[in-house]
């Protein structure tokens, strides 16, 4: 009997099982919902509004519409409560050519239980938001950010007394929305999240109260809105619940509202490029559950309230680009509150910050990045920042900071950045400084009086990508270590003293940059071996160096070779093809022979100079081809023949030098229309005619 009831649990255990099992595939697989017949109706209906060049809704046949793509049925009801097209879910591919588009059918009204609705990233070519969404009062969520919608947005949405999402996000749409009141958001008496992101709401005469009536919203985002007017003067604010505040980039000139500091659940405020005057209130630091203060680029002025070291949760503060002066002590404050525990990026660039920085730095237990760039600090920079052991990223840069760089340095091994060019440090920098710096990507010690001191045979334990030395004392050897930084995008050794025969690695050290200046030096050699992929600057002006002219790639945008020894003619240079060229020097050396037409190929020239060379012959009748060009110097060669009729006929040149060569005839008819022209010079020429009237010389002094 015992064996009989166990065999039989046990047998009853595994139905229980199967029956598990079972019920648990029915659960999960979607596809035994049954749809319902009238909103199968009404998804083809709308189907066939759509324009759907790739097919994204090929699944949207066959009796099972619960089973469609981007369709979500109640499990219980069977209704379709989901409907889910947003281009990023449908498809993740890189085509935006495959976006749906066409037209929204009013057929959706026959989803009556419909909540969740997303069409983002699609796109609908500029027609209006239909204004019977207004109808689907089911919704609770609504999706249209960057769908190309334009137009009005329908006041109909404030109907939508369930929604709790509302998403008309347009800055990556070609197509504008507006809204020109908002009384219809104080009807929505649910919102939770509000993004109208660059709707434009430069009509609206208040937009602020019909906000205010909704206090159930926690994520407000109204940046680049062309909002004008911020209520100072309010009794009483309802925004209890705000978590999340974005005004960024419009145009608001009043002082910070005090309203704002009552905003006790705020943890991300960002007022970014707008005007804002007046001073920071130590009320600010009312909004306790901060963590993310933005409010850069505006007008803001006077101290930095100390009782920001209150704000117990706040990790970034940016102030920077506005008129804060104050003694960077305050930050010392700061740092000694409960916000020295969390602070992990503080921006304070650009303001009128003066003190010293000292050890009150290392306080700040999570700092990471720390911008102090352009600001009016001064005395040395204290050893114990070596001792930040988080920082990844210091700005310093456009300062007085005088003294060594502390050797402590080396031990910031987070360190990417290090930005402190444009200050008055001096001594000598060392193998030391960078013993543990492995991450290190980015280093400017440009514009201070810094000794570099490695020894020869120095292996860097970083790979630069941005290497900033102009007018740090490298030379007189051209540094070996730099063989090893074969990933630069850019570097800098203009003013260098470097006095050294140029390594040939050099020329094939990365492959690809952006720019590369080793002018004002005396550096000698050849560029035969010259071979980047790809070089955006080129700047090798004020050397020694000779040989032939390089051949670049086509990615060239400014070349400066003046000054240097080269020899050799034009023709071979002028015919590699350089179809962005802006920026030509090749003057002061002993270039000779003519000028060759194919100058005219770069239609993109804005300054050329090859002045001070011994160039001969005519200049090439299609000069007037280069429309950009501001500013032109053929000075001091041995140019002659009579200037190209078609000379002159550039709107935007400001600077013509023509001066010491030895070209006749009469000045061009054509230079008239040069509008903006600033300088002229054609002096020790042998020119001739009347200078022509309408050259308006100016008053005469
Ligand atoms: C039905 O869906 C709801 C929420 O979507 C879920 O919580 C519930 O478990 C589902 N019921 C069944 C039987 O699958
Ligand atoms: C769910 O349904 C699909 C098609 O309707 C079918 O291919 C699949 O096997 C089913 N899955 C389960 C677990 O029953
Ligand atoms: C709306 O859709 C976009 C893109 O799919 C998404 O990034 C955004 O977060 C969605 N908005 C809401 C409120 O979920
Ligand atoms: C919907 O909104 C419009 C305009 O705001 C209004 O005229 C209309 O009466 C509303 N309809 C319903 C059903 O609430
Ligand atoms: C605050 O919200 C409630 C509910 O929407 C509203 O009745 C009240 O007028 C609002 N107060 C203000 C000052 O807007
Ligand atoms: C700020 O909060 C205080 C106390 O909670 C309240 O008395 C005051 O009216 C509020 N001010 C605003 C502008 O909401
Ligand atoms: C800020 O808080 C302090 C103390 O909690 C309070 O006295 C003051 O009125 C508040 N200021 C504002 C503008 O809310
Ligand atoms: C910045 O503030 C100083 C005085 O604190 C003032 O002289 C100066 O004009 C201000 N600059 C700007 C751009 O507002
Ligand atoms: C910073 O300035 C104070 C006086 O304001 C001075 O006593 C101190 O020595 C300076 N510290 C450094 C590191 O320059
Ligand atoms: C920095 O840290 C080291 C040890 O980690 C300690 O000996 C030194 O005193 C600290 N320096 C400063 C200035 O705090
Ligand atoms: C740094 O500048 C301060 C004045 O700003 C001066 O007192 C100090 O002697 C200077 N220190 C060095 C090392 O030059
Ligand atoms: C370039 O320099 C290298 C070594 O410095 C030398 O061997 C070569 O002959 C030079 N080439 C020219 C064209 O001057």
């Amino acid at each position: 009997m015992e064996r009989r009831f166990l065999t039989f649990a046990a047998a009853a255990a595994q139905l229980l099982f199967l029956l598990g099992l079972l019920s648990s595939t029915l659960s999960i697989n979607e596809s035994k919902l049954q749809c319902r017949e009238s909103e199968r109706v009404a998804l083809l209906k709308f189907k066939d509004g759509l324009r759907d060049p790739h097919s994204l809704l090929s699944s949207w046949e066959g009796s099972d519409c619960c089973n469609w793509r981007g369709v979500s049925c109640n499990n219980e009801t069977e209704h379709v409560v989901s409907l889910d097209l947003g281009y990023r879910h449908l498809f993740d591919g890189p085509s935006t050519a495959w976006r749906l588009g066409g037209n929204t059918s009013p057929s959706l009204l026959g989803l009556k239980y419909l909540n969740y609705l997303d069409l983002s990233f699609n796109d609908f070519g500029g027609i209006s938001i239909p204004e019977f969404i207004g109808s689907m009062l089911e919704l609770s969520y609504l999706n249209l950010s960057n769908a190309g919608f334009s137009g009005r947005i329908p006041a109909q949405i404030g109907n939508l007394s369930s929604l709790r999402y509302l998403d008309l996000n347009s800055i990556y749409s070609l197509h504008t929305l507006y809204s020109d009141e908002l009384e219809w958001v104080s009807h929505l008496s649910s919102l939770q999240y509000l993004d109208m992101n660059s709707v434009n709401l430069a009509k609206t005469n208040d937009w602020f109260h019909p906000i205010n009536m909704i206090p159930s919203l926690s994520v407000l985002l109204l940046p680049n809105c062309q909002l004008k007017e911020m209520p100072t003067s309010l009794l009483f604010h309802n925004l209890t619940s705000l978590v999340t505040l974005d005004l960024s980039n419009n145009q608001f000139d009043s002082m910070l509202p005090s309203w704002l500091f009552n905003m006790s659940s705020l943890e991300y405020l960002n007022l970014q490029f707008n005007h804002f005057q007046g001073s920071i209130p130590d009320a600010f630091a009312n909004m306790s559950s901060l963590e993310i203060i933005q409010i850069r680029n505006n007008e803001l002025h006077g101290p930095i309230p100390q009782s920001i070291g209150k704000l117990c949760n706040l990790r970034s503060l940016d102030l920077s680009h506005n008129n804060i002066s104050d003694n960077v002590l305050a930050l010392a404050v700061i740092s000694g509150g409960c916000a020295g525990d969390t602070l992990e990026n503080i921006n304070l660039r650009s303001n009128g910050l003066t003190g010293n920085l000292s050890d009150w730095l290392k306080k700040l237990k999570m700092l990471s990045i720390l911008n102090l760039g352009n600001n009016l600090l001064q005395g040395s920079i204290p050893p114990s920042i070596g001792n930040i052991s988080t920082l990844t990223n210091l700005f310093l840069s456009h300062n007085m900071f005088n003294g060594t760089l502390p050797e402590s340095f080396g031990r910031l091994s987070e360190l990417t950045l290090l930005d402190v060019p444009y200050n008055l440090l001096s001594g000598v920098v060392s193998e030391v400084h960078f013993v543990n710096l492995s991450k290190l990507e980015q280093l400017s010690l440009a514009s201070n009086s810094l000794a570099i001191n490695m020894s020869s045979d120095w292996i860097p334990p970083f790979r630069l990508r941005f290497i900033g030395l102009s007018s740090c004392k490298l030379g007189p050897k051209f540094p070996p270590w730099l063989q090893t930084q074969k990933n630069y995008f850019i570097m800098d050794l203009s003013y260098s003293e470097i006095d050294d025969t140029v390594p040939e690695w050099l020329w094939t050290l990365s492959q690809e940059i952006d720019m590369l200046d080793i002018s004002q030096n005396r550096i000698a050699g050849n560029v035969t071996k010259l071979k980047f992929h790809v070089v955006h600057i080129l700047d090798l002006s004020f050397n020694n160096l000779d040989g032939p002219l390089p051949s670049l790639p086509s990615s060239i945008e400014y070349i400066d070779f003046s000054n240097n020894l080269f020899s050799e003619t034009l023709v071979p240079f002028f015919n590699e093809q350089m179809p962005i060229l802006s920026h030509l020097f090749l003057s002061g050396y002993h270039i000779h022979g003519t000028i060759p037409a194919s100058i005219c190929h770069y239609l993109e020239l804005y300054v050329l100079d090859l002045s001070d060379n011994l160039l001969s012959g005519e200049l090439p009748g299609c000069l007037g081809d280069l429309a950009s060009l501001a500013a032109m110097n053929f000075a001091n060669n041995d140019l002659s023949g009579q200037l190209p009729r078609s000379l002159g006929a550039y709107s935007w040149l400001q600077s013509l030098h023509l001066d010491n060569n030895s070209f006749h005839g009469q000045l061009p008819v054509a230079l008239r229309s040069c509008t903006r022209l600033v300088t002229l010079d054609v002096g020790n020429n042998r020119l001739s005619g009347k200078i022509p009237t309408w050259i308006d010389i100016g008053p005469r002094q």
